[in-house]
């Protein structure tokens, strides 16, 4: 079995939907274990380190690691931060050198600085020796036809990005293309770490018209929404 682990954080449950997504779409795929973890405040020591030693057993058995949280004043939610710097142990013995590493995020604004959260992300992975994997679809919502049911429609490149209306309730707060965004990361990310662990056949799914694309991918979140 190949193991993929998806780590995340969110104070009160936004960014938990794309988790949540990511998570379905990992865990679908033949052949492949998904463990979805939440980081809590609660394991946070004096010294707001983090510290729990199931979550980290759990992601140093598994294969890949998407790691996910939620955009705060511009970058990546203090116990997540927390999180990163509690991974000093696996980071001193190179641990995780050669998983697979990925990574998402939400917050409110349609920009609000998301891409610095990834950014810092994916230097976490860098530091860790992990192998990146990114979204691997063309942003949507980015010509005459799109609209707010395009896949990837906040057009990030580095992984799955969400918006929550922040006054919403959690469970109506994203829109549905979003998290298809988030399921089709998952999907993409369990596939490539399961032919890297496995072997076997890897047929590349190529949308380059972003027209034909964008339609396309549409009507794939209108029906996983339906
Ligand atoms: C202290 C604080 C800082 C925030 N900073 C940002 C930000 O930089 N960009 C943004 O778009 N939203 C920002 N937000 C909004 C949150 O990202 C948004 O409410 C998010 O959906 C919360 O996710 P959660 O439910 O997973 O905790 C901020 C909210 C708070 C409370």
């Amino acid at each position: 079995m190949t193991k993929v682990a998806i780590v995340y954080h969110s104070g009160s449950g936004r960014t938990g939907l794309l988790a949540q997504a990511v998570h379905r779409g990992a865990a679908r795929v033949e052949g492949v274990t998904a463990d979805l973890l939440r980081i809590v405040p609660e394991q946070l020591d004096r010294r707001t380190r983090w510290r729990d030693e199931e979550t980290m057993r759990t992601l140093q058995d598994a294969d890949g690691v998407i790691f996910g949280c939620t955009t705060l004043m511009g970058m990546p939610s203090a116990p997540f931060k927390a999180f990163m710097e509690g991974c000093f142990d696996p980071w001193w013995v190179q641990g995780w050198k050669d998983k697979f590493a990925g990574g998402f995020t939400n917050s409110a604004s349609l920009n609000g600085d998301k891409t610095n959260t990834l950014i810092q992300l994916l230097v976490f992975a860098a530091q860790m020796g992990m192998i990146w994997i990114p979204m691997g679809d063309h942003p949507g919502a980015n010509w005459s036809g799109a609209g707010v049911d395009d896949v990837n429609r906040l057009g990030s490149f580095l992984g799955p990005m969400s918006q929550s209306l922040a006054d919403l309730p959690v469970e109506q707060a994203t829109p549905p293309s979003d998290l298809v965004t988030g399921e089709r990361y998952g999907e993409r990310f369990a596939r490539i770490v399961r032919h890297w662990v496995q072997g076997g056949e890897f047929p590349t799914e190529r949308y380059v018209d972003k027209a034909t694309s964008a339609a396309r991918l549409r009507q794939a979140a209108a029906t996983a929404a339906a």
